[in-house]
């Protein structure tokens, strides 16, 4: 029976005003709330679930003694680095086995060529060595740009054109980011995740890394970064924000998809293993698009900004953080993501059964 005849019977016997006694039954063969009926069904035909080894947490930390409450992301912290290494500790215990590092450097260690990324002394090598020693198991994975080191808050090295206006080298800056990267790896590094969106820097970290004697060192690539208004909050806890002018020249335009896909082909002939897609939220088609282009794994990032919009809302007591929060996270996996970079991750595996 169709439902348009279904539709008119009913209307039928309403007009009628009889027949819609207790004991009547639509002659309706399909009834999709079957499988809908209790919990036990609706666990069996459950498409999508989360794990913990889904998920992977982006950590702040600077090179003060105190830990620090982040003003622009509520319930995350600037560790210090004795701090996070009780809080790896912790975070390792609740069964979350990767983590992303984000260093706040001091302001005096910042320089236009970003030089400070690649001292094997530097903050991030240091706690990548403490966080193996801490906690072996743990997958290390680095941002691997420059702006927390550059004076100019950009992901890369920034000139003056003959008109005044920014430009940001591209070559020059893909060969510091390959020091950067082979640094992170010296360190013990499992994953390196260039950030930046310069062009080609997936292939020249791959061959630096392989060169450097690093084979074994992953490659997760920001494939399809946008340049997007949700990262405010990030460049609040990182002090990182552009001093002049923003990231459009680098990264990508919100309205285009088929340059995901471009993107997405020179990372995988670049020897990229992990793909990503960032912001995860707003940009649920792009990683849709990226699952059915790929056979890598696709990363999604759920941003400062997502994490901040959710966090506000159920500060004001609006909606339901635990609620909201595992199903914006089901929905990226849904969409298309293997793994998903987000500040809740913790929250995320005290609620979840792994
Ligand atoms: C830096 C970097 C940014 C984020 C991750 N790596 C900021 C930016 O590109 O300006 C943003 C993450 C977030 O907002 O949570 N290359």
């Amino acid at each position: 029976m169709t439902i348009e005849r279904e539709g008119r019977r009913i209307r039928r016997r309403l007009a009628k005003g009889c027949g819609m006694g207790k004991d009547w039954v639509m002659e309706i063969m399909i009834r999709a709330r079957r499988n809908r009926r209790s919990a036990a069904i609706r666990g069996l035909v459950r498409e999508t679930r989360l794990s913990v080894e889904d998920l992977i947490l982006p950590v702040f930390f600077h090179d003060d003694a105190e830990d620090v409450a982040i003003e622009s992301m509520p319930g995350c912290t600037r560790w210090s680095v004795e701090g996070l290494m009780k809080e790896v500790s912790a975070v390792y215990a609740l069964g979350i086995r990767a983590m992303v590092l984000f260093p706040k450097i001091s302001e005096s260690l910042k320089s236009s060529d970003g030089a400070e990324c690649a001292n094997n002394d530097g903050l991030v090598p240091r706690v990548i060595r403490e966080i193996k020693e801490v906690c072996p198991g743990m997958c290390v994975i680095t941002d691997v740009a420059l702006d927390p080191y550059s004076s100019d808050g950009h992901d890369g090295i920034v000139m003056r054109g003959d008109h005044g206006e920014l430009k940001i080298l591209n070559d020059e800056t893909v060969e510091v980011l390959c020091e950067q990267a082979i640094c992170h790896a010296k360190a013990g590094a499992d994953i390196v995740a260039p950030s930046d969106m310069m062009d080609g820097r997936v292939g020249a970290i791959r061959v630096a890394l392989d060169e450097a004697g690093f084979e074994e060192v992953g490659i997760m690539a920001y494939t399809a970064k946008y340049a997007s208004a949700f990262y405010g909050p990030f460049r609040g806890a990182l002090d990182s924000a552009p001093k002049e002018g923003d990231k459009r020249s680098y990264q990508m335009d919100p309205g285009n998809v088929r340059e995901a896909v471009r993107e997405l082909l020179m990372d995988e002939e670049e020897g990229a293993d992990i793909v990503m897609v960032k912001p995860a939220g707003p940009y649920l088609d792009v990683i849709a698009r990226l699952r059915d282009e790929t056979t890598l794994p696709v990363a999604a990032y759920q941003v400062s900004g997502e994490y901040l919009m959710i966090k506000a809302a159920c500060a004001g007591g609006w909606l339901d953080e635990k609620a909201v929060v595992m199903e914006s996270l089901l929905g990226i996996k849904r969409a298309g993501a293997d793994m998903i970079l987000t500040y809740f991750a913790k929250d995320v595996a005290g609620w979840i059964k792994y």
